[in-house]
């Protein structure tokens, strides 16, 4: 009898276990998996994020040979990449030589000056998704900074782009560009060779050079880097679709922003001032406190300390809301969930919003190859997981208050039409952002450390990777 009790509950717990382990997978979404549809897609996605450099395996191409696809009359060129044969630990992370073709008809070809690295990339690496445990060798990487060597047919006129060096041999200069063809709102047609540009890549930034759809890439501003730039695109697009788009940002806003001094944070904190809303920043450390202080402008007052307990936690929160003469938030920006999640959307206002974007409370913390069989997850995730917020929606009607939920992912998924990405940058670009804040910086042969030093947490700012001079 004893055993049959002692064996169902080992048979829940797995139960449990495996819902946990799908769980993670969900809100960290497969984006190998979509990475995979593109390298089938037999062109359907024309346009559409790199299909034609990061997320193809090597030697693919040649399969290609029967299909009428119209290039830019470019010889293919090769480049070098870091490419991962076998997800699930670091140490598969591999530099490899690869033939880029020439860019398709709504392409650019860029060459790579620096590389942002992304929580994505490790869980890439690391084999975190399903369809990253397959064989295929996929070259990891979200962002990138670079500049424009090749434009597609489609995006140009005939006449091709004339360029040379500047006077101090740093950078190109256009001395004649054809008229570029019909320009359309967020699909970036606007781009030229020698442009300095800064862009997203479904997969396939970790690489020397590639080819990406215009929509998905625009101009860095004059003056900043390309480390900055390469630091811009996917958490200032986060922090911009959550709090813009969705958190509905207007001025006089009380905002609550979980982790305030990471990289999406930091931009929310950007959002606040440019929207004259005003933020209470959460941090975990006094240190990160004293930075947002300096650096923000943020008083005393508008900084929460992340304590343990929820309950605490909930004090200070409600307590830094009255000092602004608040009730309650008007948006909450939160990236961690977990046990934070209730403190917070209590202390949401009626007709507030509550943008979850991420559930950073339950990333694992080791190396992830076998975290199904680590202690780790048994022992720290899979409490969390049955401990995890749940909302009742009928009580949501009367307490007037709304959750939403998104990832980035969904806007490249190539069912979305790209120009929705590119009308989110267009938008964000019209206004002035300081210069993203670069942390750290590796050679574009030192990628592994760079991932792990990116891991470790240690980092404060964005972690670039160097690829070329310019
Ligand atoms: C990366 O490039 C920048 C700008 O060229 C340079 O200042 C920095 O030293 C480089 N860092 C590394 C680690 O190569």
């Amino acid at each position: 009898m004893a055993c049959r009790t002692v064996f169902m509950a080992m048979a829940c717990l797995f139960l449990e276990g495996a819902e946990a382990w799908s769980l993670l997978r969900i809100s960290l979404p497969s984006w190998t998996e979509h990475g995979r549809q593109a390298c089938t897609a037999d062109g359907r996605h024309q346009g559409w994020g790199n299909q034609r450099s990061g997320m193809m395996p090597l030697g693919s191409w040649a399969r290609r040979g029967g299909r009428t696809i119209r290039m830019s009359g470019d010889a293919e060129i090769e480049r070098e990449v870091w490419m991962i044969e076998k997800p699930g630990n670091l140490k598969h992370l591999q530099k490899k030589k690869d033939m880029l073709p020439p860019p398709g008809p709504d392409e650019v070809r860029v060459r790579v000056c620096a590389i942002g690295l992304n929580f994505a990339d490790v869980f890439t690496v690391l084999g975190m998704y399903d369809a990253a445990s397959s064989k295929e060798n996929l070259v990891p990487g979200l962002e990138f900074s670079g500049v424009v060597e090749a434009i597609g047919d489609r995006l140009q006129n005939r006449k091709s782009a004339i360029v040379s060096r500047s006077p101090d041999g740093k950078r190109n200069v256009l001395v004649s560009s054809p008229e570029p063809s019909q320009t359309k709102e967020g699909d970036g047609q606007k781009i030229r060779v020698g442009d300095r540009v800064m862009g997203f890549s479904r997969f396939g930034s970790f690489s020397t050079h590639l080819n990406v759809g215009s929509s998905y890439i625009r101009p860095i501003p004059d003056d900043w880097t390309f480390q900055q730039g390469a630091s811009f695109v996917v958490q200032g697009l986060t922090a911009w679709y959550g709090l813009v788009e969705l958190g509905q940002a207007q001025a006089g806003k009380r905002v609550l922003i979980h982790s305030a001094a990471g990289g999406v944070g930091l931009f929310c904190l950007q959002i606040c001032r440019l929207f004259d809303m005003t933020p209470v920043a959460i941090v975990g450390s006094e240190e990160k406190s004293a930075l947002l202080a300096e650096t923000y402008g943020l008083e005393k007052s508008q900084i929460v300390i992340r304590k343990q307990s929820p309950r605490r936690f909930k004090e200070d929160v409600i307590g830094a809301c009255q000092l602004l003469d608040g009730k309650g938030y008007d948006v909450i920006m939160d990236s961690v969930a977990g046990k934070y999640f209730s403190p917070g959307y209590e202390s949401l206002s009626p007709q507030g919003r509550h943008v979850l974007f991420g559930a950073a409370s339950y990333t694992p913390r080791g190396d992830l190859g076998k975290v199904w069989w680590s202690l780790e997850f048994w022992r720290s995730i899979v409490p969390k997981f049955l401990s995890r917020p749940k909302l009742d929606v009928q009580k949501m009607i009367g307490q007037n208050k709304a959750v939403l939920g998104f990832n980035l992912i969904w806007l490249t998924d190539g069912e979305t039409d790209p120009k929705v990405l590119g009308l989110l940058m267009d938008q964000m670009l019209q206004r002035r952002w300081n210069p993203p804040m670069v942390g750290a910086e590796f050679r574009f042969d030192e990628m592994p450390e760079a991932l792990r030093f990116f891991k470790s947490g240690r980092s404060v700012g964005k972690v670039v990777v160097n690829v070329s001079e310019e």
